[in-house]
């Protein structure tokens, strides 16, 4: 048979050519995913290879990975077999370098890439929290490692990939644009249909854009010629009634097409005399039915060891090392080797490893499956029984940290003897799974388990069994199966006669009704648990179960209820004795996002700081961290602009040190709010997109209403009206709309009133700015009414009144204004909100100018609701106000005074580009025949903010808005937001036009 292993690629020009494309791009920086797709055989793997061996000649740095039909079931499989032997190759203190103190996440996903780290878990906290930080650190990891040398991760046949590296993969796959890594996927179209994970996987990823799907199609006539050319050498004239005929029987197939060769060689069809090839010239092929045919032929002909191995090893499923080999098979060490030796000669199986740790694999999948299901049932079933049990002799003290395989092979046994072992080990390995956050494949251990334990009745607890799989369960999402294995679990736990275990369960239950949206249930649950806690023992429970009958009710929008669990829960931490610092900290937390809301603000700081000390003395980083950012929010409401910004720091700091994504996402919120307030517009529009991406990214919708509104504002007050309606959209169909409840159903249905509200806001303002006050109020008092049914009077002082407000007086509806002025200041009184009281005097002081005209008394109100806005500081809103005051002054005829107020208001509002109050207050000056300073000229440099300066001259110097971000390390579209901005301050329309503008005005030097 004539080799050709090293044979050149046949045809897959354009499609070699695409991968080498994407691996140029992702050499700069511009990192992508690919598939590639077609039936078995068709040519994925050799296509793939090809463009890895392409990229390893380039310096690139090539990580292979496989998955196996048989189902393994270990959690990230396919990642920590590509990665494993490249990471073996580092030493630790460069792999501590990499992880960069995100080594215990890493170990925590990959136990054998990472071994040695320290003993801290990734920490508590919610569960998709710490799933995020586990997948993010990875992927930061991936980056580092492909900073050095780029890297490209090749990932076989993810037909059979399991649920928790294909989330991984899509994770990875998400945030590669920034590195320098590839990331190819090969899977069978044909067996793709059954792996549901893998074709959400890829439709998702479509739809982000970040993956390209290269379909692979059936060689051509001439291409099957070529083929044949280069294995035998001969004449294309020689041979083309041949290749016709090979070619309609195999569909161009480069699998079948080699296969059937080999099969006309063994057959004796086609034969070689003095180094010549004969036999071309037969009128048909006889040739067995099917490919699994063909491959069958070849396998019978093995010797009976060779043939022996190569049954072991598709019954091991999956890369068999030597050692694993040897055991299992029991052959003298010459009967092994020569075994091995056939099977690689006859290219059944390829060796990979090293010297140290030799490995076999099939060189088609097709093969192992074939084989396996020639064995039958009950051979299959004998084999899996010698297998088990040889590895877990070859393992000896070390069996627990196989138990993945282990369970694997006892499971498949299905014998009685052996049924304990198989629930031993596919327990431990569902909760090792569990523990990775591995959820579906923890379910599909734990549900084995349980149906060997149903069949056997052995030592195992089947209550832990039941519990650990309705954790997983609830994990998923799968809240009616867990109900399921709760209530079980608790039947279970009712016999026993053990109350607290029944109480824990029903607080179990009780969240599974929580997060499927059953609130009146999840109440039910809760009750039940805390009449069966029994004090003192229970106290943990019970502080847990009242906290979250709090919650409950909160998210009904039951905050007076909600107060009363949350203070009972504090007294129970406290009566709980020793130890009770984490308790304590979680039930005083729990009450400053509640009284954050609600008011009184300083008892909400006054449990903040609690709530702090005791997280701080607990070492709960998480708690820690909540604190901090309710406090953060705190200083924002009550107006305290030093207490923002130094809890935002605290929780950067936390959050960098637990190394989470999703935590910045959330003080990056803040951030945006805070900036806007205090008037460095730049930067909080960097951050809010900057932010907004990253929650994209990572999937937290709960935050983007929000993010949306804050941005959305900016946008309109710099007259980019449709920027932010846009935006204002969006934010309205993530709150959920409306969020109307109709009488009746409201005891069981939550409102994200914290997104909802804002909402309303963002609409409100558009509104207004739209010229229609009228339904500017309309919306705003719909905010309203959902922010006083839920109790959020926080909330609604600190948005939505001001804005009703505004747009009442701007409709001239003055007894509406007045109504909902008295009522901002009572509140704002009572709670102590600094905001609230200041625009109560703006909104008497217009409502006196304007319906009593009584200027005097307005001007003095005007002038306290400034200066306690410029004390906040919250200079955009007072910029407006002192117009106001200015147009007044000017009213009754004090026109230096007025003017003075005008141009004041003129340079604030011009530093913030706030164009559309801008305009009026530039009006203003010339109807009094003032001609107005120059729109933009306030900080020396046309009234562009220093960032914006920056970017026009390097506009002006022909540089694109990708190299500009690349040279201030921000994003195109950031720069591009920047440039309309500039745009409008400036009044030109194009580059060109700037480049002039900053040439004329002698702006190019900075
Ligand atoms: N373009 C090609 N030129 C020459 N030989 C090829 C070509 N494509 C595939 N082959 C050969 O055909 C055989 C099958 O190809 P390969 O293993 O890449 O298929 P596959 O699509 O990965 O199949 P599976 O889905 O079963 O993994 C291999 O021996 C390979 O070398
Ligand atoms: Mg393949």
């Amino acid at each position: 048979m004539p080799r050709r292993d090293d044979a050149p690629l046949v045809g897959r020009s354009a499609e070699l050519a695409l991968l080498s494309r994407t691996i140029e791009a992702a050499a700069k920086g511009g990192g992508r995913s690919i598939f590639i797709v077609g039936e078995g055989g068709i040519g994925k793997t050799r296509l793939a290879t090809a463009a890895a061996d392409r990229a390893a000649r380039q310096g690139w740095t090539v990580a292979l990975g496989r998955a196996y039909p048989v189902e393994t079931g270990v959690p990230y499989a396919l990642f920590s077999d590509a990665l494993l032997p490249l990471l073996r190759k580092l030493d630790p203190s460069a792999l501590s370098i990499l992880t960069r103190g995100g080594g215990v996440q890493l170990a925590h996903l990959f136990p054998n890439l990472a071994p040695g780290t320290d003993e801290r878990r990734p920490g508590e906290g919610d569960p998709s929290e710490i799933k995020a930080r586990l997948l993010w650190n990875f992927t930061q990891f991936l980056g580092r490692l492909a900073a050095k040398q780029p890297l490209l991760i090749l990932l076989e046949n993810l037909q059979w990939a399991d649920a928790s590296s294909l989330e991984l993969f899509h994770f990875v796959a998400r945030q590669l644009e920034s590195h320098r890594i590839v990331l190819i996927g090969t899977y069978n179209e044909a067996e793709s249909e059954l792996n549901a994970a893998l074709r959400n996987t890829e439709q998702s990823l479509l739809r982000l854009g970040t993956l390209t799907v290269q379909r692979l199609a059936p060689l051509s006539l001439s291409e099957t010629e070529d083929i044949i050319h280069q294995m035998f050498g001969v004449d294309r004239s020689a041979t083309r009634h041949f290749s016709g005929l090979l070619y309609q029987s195999t569909r161009g197939n480069p699998f079948f097409i080699e296969e059937t060769l080999k099969f006309l060689v063994e057959s004796g069809a086609l034969s070689e005399r003095d180094g010549r090839w004969l036999g071309w010239e037969m009128e048909t092929l006889h040739l067995p039915p099917t490919i699994r045919d063909v491959v069958k032929a070849r396998i019978s002909r093995l010797t009976s060891s060779a043939r022996a191995l190569a049954d072991l090893a598709a019954v091991i499923g999956t890369r068999a090392t030597y050692d694993t080999l040897a055991r299992v098979s029991g052959l003298p060490p010459a009967e092994l080797v020569a075994g091995l030796d056939e099977l690689r000669t006859q290219r059944v199986f390829v060796e990979t490893g090293d010297a140290d740790s030799i490995c076999y694999d099939f060189t088609h999948p097709l093969l192992q499956q074939v084989l396996y299901s020639d064995l039958g049932q009950a051979r299959v079933r004998l084999l899996h029984a010698t297998i088990a049990g040889a590895l877990e002799d070859l393992y000896g003290p070390a069996a627990a940290g196989h138990a993945d395989e282990l369970a694997l092979h006892f499971a498949r046994a299905r014998s009685p003897a052996l049924a304990r072992k198989a629930v031993t080990y596919l327990t431990a390995a569902g909760r090792t799974a569990l523990e990775k956050y591995a959820n579906r494949e923890a379910a599909n251990y734990l549900t084995a388990a349980l149906e060997h334990l149903d069949n056997q009745g052995s030592g195992v607890s089947r209550r832990e069994i039941l519990t650990t799989l309705a954790r997983a369960r609830q994990r998923l999402g799968e809240y009616d199966i867990a109900m399921q294995l709760w209530s079980r679990a608790r039947d279970d736990a009712i016999a026993a006669e053990d109350r607290g275990e029944t109480a824990a369960i029903e607080h179990r239950m009780g969240l599974a009704c929580y997060w499927s949206a059953k609130y009146a249930e999840a109440l039910g649950h809760y009750q039940e648990g805390l009449a069966l806690a029994t004090a003192p023992r229970d106290a943990p429970l019970t502080v847990r179960l009242l906290l979250a009958k709090g919650i409950c009710l909160q998210d009904l929008g039951r905050l007076g209820e909600a107060k009363a669990e949350v203070e009972a829960a504090l007294a129970a931490a406290a009566a709980s004795g020793v130890d009770n610092s984490a308790l304590l900290a979680r039930a005083h937390r729990a009450l400053l996002l509640l009284y954050a809301w609600t008011g009184p603000l300083d008892l909400a700081r006054n449990h903040g700081h609690q709530a702090l000390a005791h997280a701080r003395s607990a070492r709960q980083f998480m708690l820690e961290w909540t604190a901090h950012w309710g406090l953060a929010l705190l200083g924002g409401v009550a107006g305290n602009a030093p207490e923002v910004v130094e809890h935002l720091e605290e929780c950067e700091r936390l959050a960098e040190q637990m190394q989470s994504p999703l935590l910045p996402v959330w003080s990056g919120e803040l951030r945006v709010q805070y900036d806007s307030g205090t008037g460095d517009w730049d930067r909080a529009l960097e951050t809010a997109e900057r932010t907004i991406a990253l929650a994209r990214r990572l999937n937290q919708r709960t935050i983007l209403p929000r993010l949306y509104v804050w941005s959305g504002l900016i946008h309109l007050w710099r007259g980019q009206k449709e920027k932010a309606k846009t935006y204002f959209d969006l934010a309205w169909t993530l709150s959920g709309g409306t969020g109307t409840v109709s009488a009746g159903d409201e005891t069981d249905r939550a409102l994200d009133v914290p997104s909802i509200v804002p909402a309303h806001l963002g609409m409100a303002s558009y509104h207004l700015a739209n010229g229609d006050p009228r339904e500017a109020v309309r919306v705003a008092e719909a905010g309203l009414e959902i922010a006083d049914r839920t109790g959020y009077v926080v909330w609604a002082l600190q948005w939505l009144l001001p804005a009703v407000c505004e747009a009442a007086m701007e409709a001239n509806l003055f007894e509406l204004a007045a109504k909902h002025s008295a009522r901002m200041r009572r509140d704002a009184v009572h709670a102590n909100h600094r905001l609230g009281i200041a625009c109560a005097d703006g909104c008497d002081g217009l409502l006196a100018i304007y319906r009593d005209h009584d200027h005097a008394r307005g001007i003095e109100l005007l002038r306290s609701c400034a200066e306690q806005l410029e004390a906040i500081p919250f200079p955009p809103w007072a910029a407006r106000i002192r117009h106001r005051i200015g147009r007044a002054l000017l009213v009754t005829g004090e026109r230096e005074e007025g003017m003075r107020e005008l141009r004041k208001a003129h340079d604030v509002l011009a530093r913030l580009g706030h164009t559309d109050a801008l305009d009026l207050a530039r009006e203003d000056m010339r109807g009094i025949g003032v001609r107005p300073p120059p729109r933009s000229v306030v900080t020396g440099a046309a009234g562009l903010t220093g960032r914006e300066l920056e970017i026009a001259r390097m506009v002006a110097t022909r540089k694109s808005n990708k190299e500009i971000g690349g040279a201030l390390r921000i994003s195109a579209r950031t720069v591009s937001t920047h440039l309309s901005n500039i745009f409008a301050k400036l009044s030109v329309g194009s580059r060109g036009e700037l480049a002039d503008f900053i040439r004329q005005n002698g702006l190019g030097e900075g």
